[in-house]
């Protein structure tokens, strides 16, 4: 499967999945890596590894609409099986999900529909949850609300503070994104209502 990662900062989802993708018995490999800014650690992760990049800075653009349709026709032009938004910190438009919605996934580090949105950590930890996590999705209109292909759970600690508690989320974030990302690309999958099958019995 042709993987085209989006990031917007460390890349260290990114860079599990460049690692997993070494291995040809993998079943995927990244063909680009997308930003919507320059000159951040996700693309030099890429650029290290002789993967196409690509940036699509929304001040460029007269709109944001045309931003999110040159956004969509770049994706294309590499014809990705998957698109994995791994830290990417925009939400994708009508002509995006008009193009690429049942192939786009996100991942969101938080346990949804708990605490939706850009501080999923410091939400959970504000809330006094005992239990966290991550969670991995089929991108839908909403902010992180689509169909759940996959959770982890991280235990919350006394002393933990919101980065604390994020970085231990990432941990299992990044397994959950390599193991399940791979099983996808290796079996094929299907989505259902709200449902997502992997594997045996997909079309
Ligand atoms: C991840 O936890 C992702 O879920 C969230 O931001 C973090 C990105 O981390 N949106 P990295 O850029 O992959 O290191």
């Amino acid at each position: 499967s042709r993987l085209v990662v989006l990031v917007s900062g460390s890349g260290t989802n990114l860079q599990a999945l460049l690692d997993a993708a070494a291995d040809p018995a993998y079943g995927a490999r990244v063909v680009a890596v997308g930003s919507d800014r320059d000159d951040i650690e996700g693309l030099r992760r890429a650029d290290r590894l002789g993967v196409e990049t690509f940036v699509h800075r929304v001040g460029d653009y007269e709109s944001r609409a045309e931003w999110d349709v040159a956004l969509a026709a770049t994706v294309a032009s590499y014809a990705p099986d998957l698109v994995v938004c791994a830290g990417f910190m925009k939400l994708l438009g009508p002509a995006f999900l008009a193009e690429h919605a049942g192939r786009t996934l996100n991942t969101h580090p938080a346990l949804s529909p708990s605490f939706p949105g850009m501080h999923g950590p410091a939400d959970a930890l504000e809330y006094g949850v005992k239990v966290t996590g991550c969670t991995l999705f089929v991108v839908d209109g909403g902010v992180d609300t689509g169909p759940i292909v996959d959770q982890r759970t991280v235990r919350v600690h006394d002393d933990d503070t919101a980065e604390t508690l994020h970085e231990r989320i990432k941990v299992e974030e990044r397994k959950m994104l390599v193991e399940t990302v791979g099983r996808m690309a290796r079996r094929g999958w299907t989505v259902e209502g709200r449902r997502v099958l992997i594997g045996a019995g997909t079309a």
